[in-house]
């Protein structure tokens, strides 16, 4: 970065921003909306803002440390400490006078900032309740997500194929300047160089595409939907993998949207409506009763459960500075209850698909272990974890088929013959079955 220092006008915009973040608990993406509606940059200025910022919340532990300070024993982040430890960082002059800088010492702070080098959790903004967290659900992988977590996510978009194909999309991106790669492995994927403001296009507004990771777009595919078909979102949110269902499905069939909160509903409207998605019906959870109603009724049900959300710190990074580790052990209970209950809409044959944007695997495979062994009418086809080194965010997707009642019927025989030492015979008996069935 250049040698100067910012003008004492950014410094108060920095100091703004950041007070609203962590003294009025406001999601950082929220507040940087609010600071930009009311104060006009020229883009680049703008960019450089957002950009010391986020590193600033992405590293909190490491500007601490060369502020001095560990964890704010008063509670409260000294935010012009931070603001000097960032002039630090980028080899500026600090800034002199700023208040309740007065015991600044930017020589000890160079000091640190040399003793960071030589301390991972520091250089990875990684908070010592994730660090042991993550070492003990990944082992040796952990070091290695860890790193990803730390770097600046790429911005990807889904075509909305109920309007436009991915072919015409990048002839119109290509017209506007917008600069993009496709993504060779994903069909609807396509990934964006530069900076443009995308929800300001006309594009956008004419709902011809989605931002969303290229991790979340394997979700809706691994629900193998097909247009026709009577499918359950019941963790729709605001929709991002129900308008892709929804696309799947050539817009064909029924998905039935649900949340607990209405709200996300509402948004999840507004959004279908800008897609052009019309075969979404919206379901509020306000008892368990909306769920029991769907009993079986559903060829596909997709449960994209809360989550700690370990996969999208790259995105999320301002979650993790509180330890958030009972938080997710309280998630776990709330996952378990969905999945046991939740599941009960599929369809005898049906496919159900759990996903998290967790890559614990107490959220994920664990989940999935123990639902299994409660539920034997449903068997486990394939699951996989996308991790955050794999260029997304991490993402974790298990698809299961709940058996027919002669599937059931075959694997209680199965068992039993077990139990009375019949194996052989019922095998034999059952694979006759199968040939017949196939011819
Ligand atoms: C991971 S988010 C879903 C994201 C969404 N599927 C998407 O693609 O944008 C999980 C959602 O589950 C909802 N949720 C939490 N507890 C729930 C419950 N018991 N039943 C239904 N939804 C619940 C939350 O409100 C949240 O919208």
């Amino acid at each position: 970065m250049a040698s100067y220092s910012l003008s004492a006008f950014k410094i108060r915009l920095i100091n703004s921003i950041l007070f609203e973040n962590f003294n009025k608990d406001v999601p950082l993406d929220r507040v940087f909306a609010n600071h930009f509606r009311k104060i006009k940059l020229e883009p680049q200025e703008q960019s450089l803002i957002i950009d010391l910022v986020n590193d600033l919340i992405k590293r909190l532990n490491y500007y601490s440390f060369i502020a001095g300070y560990n964890k704010p024993k008063d509670g409260k982040r000294h935010i012009n400490k931070l603001i000097c430890a960032l002039h630090v960082e980028n080899k500026w002059p600090v800034p002199k006078n700023l208040p309740e800088c007065d015991d600044f010492s930017e020589k000890q702070a160079k000091i640190r900032k040399e003793q960071a080098k030589d301390i991972p959790n520091l250089r990875y903004g990684c908070p010592e309740w994730l660090d042991l967290l993550g070492r003990k659900e990944l082992g040796d992988r952990w070091d290695k997500e860890k790193i990803s977590l730390s770097r600046k996510p790429d911005r990807y978009i889904r075509v909305n194929t109920l309007k436009v194909t991915r072919e015409q999309l990048c002839q119109m991106l290509t017209a506007s300047k917008i600069k993009f790669q496709v993504c060779e492995n994903q069909e609807d994927a396509i990934r964006i160089t530069g900076n443009a403001d995308l929800f300001k296009t006309q594009m956008f507004k004419d709902g011809f595409f989605e931002q969303q990771d290229c991790g979340s777009q394997e979700i809706a595919p691994y629900l193998q939907v097909k247009p026709g078909m009577r499918v359950v979102d019941a963790c729709a949110g605001a929709g991002g993998k129900t308008l892709h269902i929804s696309a799947l499905m050539k817009g064909k069939g029924v998905i039935i949207a649900m949340d607990d909160k209405d709200w996300k509903l509402q948004a999840l409207r507004e959004r279908a409506k800008r897609a052009g998605a019309f075969n979404i019906e919206t379901r509020h959870i306000d008892s368990p009763k909306v769920i029991k109603k769907l009993k079986e009724q559903a060829d596909r049900v997709l449960l994209d459960v809360p989550c700690s959300g370990t996969g999208v710190l790259k995105r999320n990074f301002d979650t993790k500075w509180s330890d958030n580790s009972n938080d997710i052990r309280e998630l776990t209970e709330i996952q378990a209850d969905i999945i046991d209950r939740y599941s009960q809409m599929t369809k005898r044959g049906g496919i159900l698909v759990y996903s998290t944007c967790s890559i614990l695997p107490m959220e994920n495979q664990n989940q999935i272990e123990t639902f299994l062994k409660k539920h034997s009418d449903f068997v486990l086809d394939e699951q996989k974890t996308v991790y955050p080194s794999e260029g997304g965010d991490g993402f974790f997707m298990a698809r299961m088929r709940r058996l027919t009642e002669n599937e059931l019927a075959d694997t209680n025989a199965i068992s039993d013959s077990k139990e009375d030492g019949n194996n052989d015979t019922v095998s034999a008996e059952l694979s006759e079955k199968n040939e017949a069935k196939s011819e």
